[in-house]
This record gives structure tokens, C-alpha cells and sequence, in this order.
């Protein structure tokens, strides 16, 4: 067991810098990985740091180097680096091809996984060909345990007592360009409670930077709970319609970026009721549903000076007593245990 995944890390490291050398040192790397890099504002050094690649798009010409190399077949496999078919003759192919790569690092810094960018994302073609192809679950990687970006930014969320959590590699990546180090994403999935222990860690600090679609802000609430149960004190900013962190700090600059932190970022308890707030309009029923879900958020966080805090908060924004919401806190509270 702890062969094996000695052997993936090997493998996983080799894969790492085959696909760094197509991106840097190969025709076919330059004129379309490097490009489409360039073609998103990404510099050379910001490409080192994260030690971005290219798959060519060839069926199997990472396997056959690694093979040359000496690794073995199964291996290649277990390392969710080789496709094979039961029953063929062939030696099988790569599960990534004609891709740019961003390695993912586990907290140690090592290759654990990869997700792979299609370069043209066509939208006729999307349930054929999606738009980013992830590393199957190994016995080094296990999807809910990861944090994309955690090794690099570890330091930075130790010092600056907040840690980041957006939504995709490319934020990642644009926003330490940008000079802002203390980020994560959490890879398009809804966070776990292995996630959140990652980065309770480093702080108790969360702030939650999801896309400005309803996508984005729909996994904002989802997800939330879950870490306010953690004792995590989180808040959340949301992008206008359209952008994500990436776009907008390409487009604004790091200044502007971190000034539009300052001014939008909520706690997550009142970006809740807001948000809910505004949907339910002026139906009493429906604002009534608001309120028992804030409520149910509150009742969440472990510590009883901030919930006390929160129910007088929420109180004022939805113009109801304070005694009713600790009522329907406590009537909630008894139900948990
Ligand atoms: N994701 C995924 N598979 C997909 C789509 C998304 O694994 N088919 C994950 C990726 O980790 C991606 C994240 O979800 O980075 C966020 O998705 P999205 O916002 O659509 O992509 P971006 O990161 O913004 O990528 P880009 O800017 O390259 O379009
Ligand atoms: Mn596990
Ligand atoms: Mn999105
Ligand atoms: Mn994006
Ligand atoms: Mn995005």
C-alpha cells in the first residue's frame, strides 16, 4: 500500500514535468498551450509557480515516453494517467490529451492529481467533451479531501488570517499573479468537512469569493453550513453577473480588486437572509421560510456569543424580535440533540 503510492507520487512527478517541457520546449506546446496561456494574461513566472503544462493531442504520447522511461504499464493506470480498454492489445491511452494541465499539489507540495482545460470550449459539443477533465480518484487523491491551491497559498493564509475560497483553478492562479496569495479553490464542488479542517489549519477565517452566476451563489448558501458548523467565522463576496475572481481582477487590477473586497464582502449570515430576502419579495409565507432558514444557519455555529450576535443582527433585517428568533434558534437547537 504504502509502495504503491510511493510509485504514484514518482509517476505523477514524471507526468508533471513531461507536460511542463510539451508546454515549454515543444512546437506544438508554444503555439497552443503557451498562446492560449498568454491569450489569459498569464506571465512565465506565474506558469512556473504553479507549474502549468500541455498534453499533446496525440493518443498516447505520454504513455509511450513514460514507458520509455521504464514505468510500468499498470502503474500509468493506477496513477489515473492511462486509459485501457479490458481485452485490447493496445497498451491503452491518455486519459488527457490536447489539453492545457494544472497540477494539483497535496498541502506537502506534492503531485496528487490533475485537471486538464480543454482549449475551445464549444458548447454543441459539451456533454461530449468537457470543459475541464479531472484525475479519477487514486489511492493519492481523494477529490474531497483536496484543496486546489493549498500548498502554494498556505503561508499567505497563515499571515494575512484569512484564507480565500474560490471556485476555480484560473482564479487560483490570476490572483497570486495579482499579488493575492492567500486563496484556494475548492474545484467546482460543494466544500466538505475535510476541506474546511484543511483550512481551519491555518485561520478560522473563511471568505467565500464564488462566481457572479446563480450557479455561484446558489453553492455559496449550499455549502455554508457546513462550515459555520466547523466554527469558521465566513463571509462572502459575490461578483457581478458574468465575472468570476479571474475575470475581475484581469480586468480591474489587484488595487481595485482587493478595494472591491473591502466594500462587498458580508457576513455569510446576513448574504443569506439578503439573498433569500430578495427572492421571496413581499410574500409573507415566503419571508416567513426566510426567516426559520436564517434561523437554522444561526443555530449552526458552535459559539454562543456570535449566534448571540447574529439573532440580534438578523433581527433588525428582518424586522422581527429578537426573542421570537432565539425561541425558533432554541426549538431547533433541542431537535439536534
Ligand atoms: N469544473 C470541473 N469540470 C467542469 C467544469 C468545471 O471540474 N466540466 C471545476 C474546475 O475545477 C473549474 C471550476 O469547476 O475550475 C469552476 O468552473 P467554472 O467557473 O466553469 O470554470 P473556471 O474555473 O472559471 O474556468 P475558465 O475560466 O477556464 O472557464
Ligand atoms: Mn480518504
Ligand atoms: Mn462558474
Ligand atoms: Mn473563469
Ligand atoms: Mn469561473
Amino acid at each position: 500500500r504504502q509502495n504503491e503510492r510511493e510509485s504514484l507520487y514518482i509517476v505523477l512527478n514524471y507526468a508533471k514535468s513531461f507536460y511542463q517541457e510539451q508546454l515549454l520546449r515543444t512546437d506544438e506546446g508554444q503555439a497552443i498551450g503557451l498562446s492560449y496561456f498568454r491569450e489569459r494574461g498569464f506571465n512565465d513566472t506565474i506558469l512556473k509557480k504553479f507549474e502549468l503544462g500541455y498534453s499533446p493531442d496525440v493518443w498516447d504520447a505520454f504513455t509511450q515516453a513514460a514507458l520509455a522511461k521504464g514505468y510500468q504499464a499498470d502503474v500509468l493506470e493506477k496513477a489515473g494517467l492511462l486509459i485501457r480498454k479490458e481485452g485490447s492489445s493496445t497498451v491503452g491511452y491518455d486519459r488527457f490529451r490536447g489539453r492545457v494541465i494544472f497540477p494539483i499539489h497535496n498541502v506537502a507540495g506534492k503531485v496528487i492529481a490533475f485537471g486538464a482545460r480543454i482549449l475551445k470550449v464549444d458548447k454543441s459539443k459539451a456533454a461530449h467533451q468537457p470543459k475541464y477533465l479531472n484525475s479519477p480518484e487514486t489511492s493519492v487523491y481523494h477529490k474531497s479531501e483536496v484543496l486546489y491551491g493549498i500548498f502554494q497559498a498556505k503561508n499567505a493564509i497563515r499571515q494575512q488570517d484569512v484564507c480565500y475560497l474560490v471556485e476555480g483553478y484560473t482564479d487560483v492562479v490570476s490572483l497570486h499573479q495579482a499579488g493575492i496569495e492567500n486563496v484556494v479553490a475548492s474545484s467546482g464542488t460543494s466544500l466538505t468537512v475535510e476541506q474546511i479542517r484543511l483550512i481551519g489549519r491555518f485561520t478560522p477565517n473563511v471568505t467565500i469569493l464564488y462566481d457572479g452566476d446563480p450557479a455561484g451563489i446558489k453553492a455559496a448558501l449550499r455549502g455554508l453550513d457546513l462550515v459555520l458548523e466547523e466554527g469558521l467565522n465566513v463571509n462572502v463576496v459575490t461578483f457581478p453577473e458574468g465575472e468570476d475572481p479571474d475575470s475581475y481582477v484581469q480586468r480591474v487590477g489587484a488595487q481595485a480588486f482587493k478595494e472591491y473586497l473591502g466594500r462587498a464582502a458580508r457576513d455569510f449570515i446576513t448574504f443569506k437572509a439578503e439573498t433569500l430576502l430578495l427572492d421571496a419579495g413581499q410574500d409573507p409565507f415566503r419571508r416567513a421560510e426566510v426567516i426559520s432558514e436564517v434561523v437554522g444557519s444561526i443555530v449552526k455555529i458552535p459559539d454562543a456569543i456570535k449566534r448571540q450576535i447574529f439573532f440580534r443582527r438578523t433581527s433588525e433585517m428582518l424586522k422581527v424580535e429578537e426573542q421570537m428568533l432565539i425561541s425558533e434558534g432554541n426549538k431547533l437547537l433541542r431537535k439536534q440533540q
